[in-house]
């Protein structure tokens, strides 16, 4: 009776699996903030990759983490950019299986941090730094990535990134708007994951985790831009943003459980303070049922292989 009266279900195709690859890296290494979660080898990401697509996961969104960072992130749009190589295989080994997608930011790729170039005053410029998002942009639509994650909160980069994918002929490559990003402390361990030089805060151009308006604003500035999905993030402490932009969105919408929502929940189970999977299955749910379309987690293969 409760399963025919259930109003919210979770399917594996609704959730998509970041991955981190590590340029140059020969074995595959443990995230110590991430338990259970790699930086990958082109070989094991391939693997990992692999694995999500059996267990029916619907797409995986690539981070990459380069050996070379410069102040302008020069490594995030060069075609032999691990970023990039790394795109390249993955669409080959399981681009017919499953949704390869890539982070498009500057954060993982620039030696202070920042998801944008810096002015003179040491402040993220805005518009110079949408030059380097269409950069990137191309390298990425050309190396196979199916859907741009602009997760770098600049003004107008929906925008500038639809115009130069149209304008080279890439009119199937899709965009996801990260477009309510909080300035969060649960990005935490992702900052570990992929060696974040960044030194203070990004709260000149994430949204104020008070502000419940603004994400709506975003929100619908991006759908205006052309964007093609829009996401929520984090997602557990931004439920009552996720339905907002739920209920007004004509486009799908899709949360972020980032990686401190992950780490909370294996800490507490490794502890014997919580039951793991049933707190996991109840996360998600919960994102589902607040208005996601999709979402992005950590446990996307796992939890993939309970709901099957
Ligand atoms: C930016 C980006 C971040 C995350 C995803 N894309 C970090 C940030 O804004 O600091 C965080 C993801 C997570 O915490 O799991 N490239």
């Amino acid at each position: 009776m409760r399963r025919l009266v259930s109003e919210t279900r979770v399917h594996p195709s609704e959730l998509v699996l970041p991955l981190f690859v590590r340029e140059g890296a020969t074995e595959p290494t443990a995230i110590g903030s991430m338990p259970g979660v790699m930086h990958h080898t082109l070989d094991s990401l391939k693997r990992a990759a692999t694995d999500a697509a059996d267990a029916g996961v619907g797409g995986v969104m690539l981070f990459g983490v380069p050996l070379v960072r410069d102040a302008t992130g020069s490594q995030a749009s060069a075609p032999e950019g691990i970023l990039n190589v790394a795109t390249e295989a993955l669409v080959a080994e399981v681009g017919d299986a499953l949704v390869v997608q890539t982070d498009l930011c500057l954060d993982e790729f620039t030696d202070h941090g920042h998801c944008g170039v810096l002015d003179e005053r040491g402040a993220v410029d805005n518009d110079a730094t949408l030059e380097r998002y269409v950069d990137m942009a191309l390298s990425q639509a050309n190396a196979g990535s199916a859907i741009l994650g602009l997760s770098g909160m600049m003004d107008g980069q929906v925008d500038a990134v639809r115009a130069a994918l149209d304008e080279e002929g890439f009119i199937d490559t899709a965009i996801l708007a990260y477009s309510a990003k909080y300035a969060s402390a649960f990005y935490g361990p992702f900052r570990e994951a992929v060696d974040s030089q960044l030194q203070g805060d990004r709260r000149t151009y994430q949204l104020d985790p008070g502000n419940r308006r603004e994400g709506m604003r975003e929100s619908t500035l991006d759908m205006s831009e052309g964007a093609d999905i829009v996401m929520v993030k984090p997602a557990g402490s931004y439920l009552d943003v996720l339905a907002d932009v739920a209920a007004m969105s004509d486009i799908p919408v899709w949360a972020y459980q980032v990686s401190g929502e992950y780490a909370m929940i294996e800490a507490a189970a490794a502890n014997g303070w919580i039951d793991r999977r049933r707190a996991i299955e109840e996360s998600l749910v919960s994102i589902r049922r607040a208005g996601a379309d999709a979402v992005l987690t950590y446990w996307a293969t796992e939890a993939a292989g309970w709901l099957k």
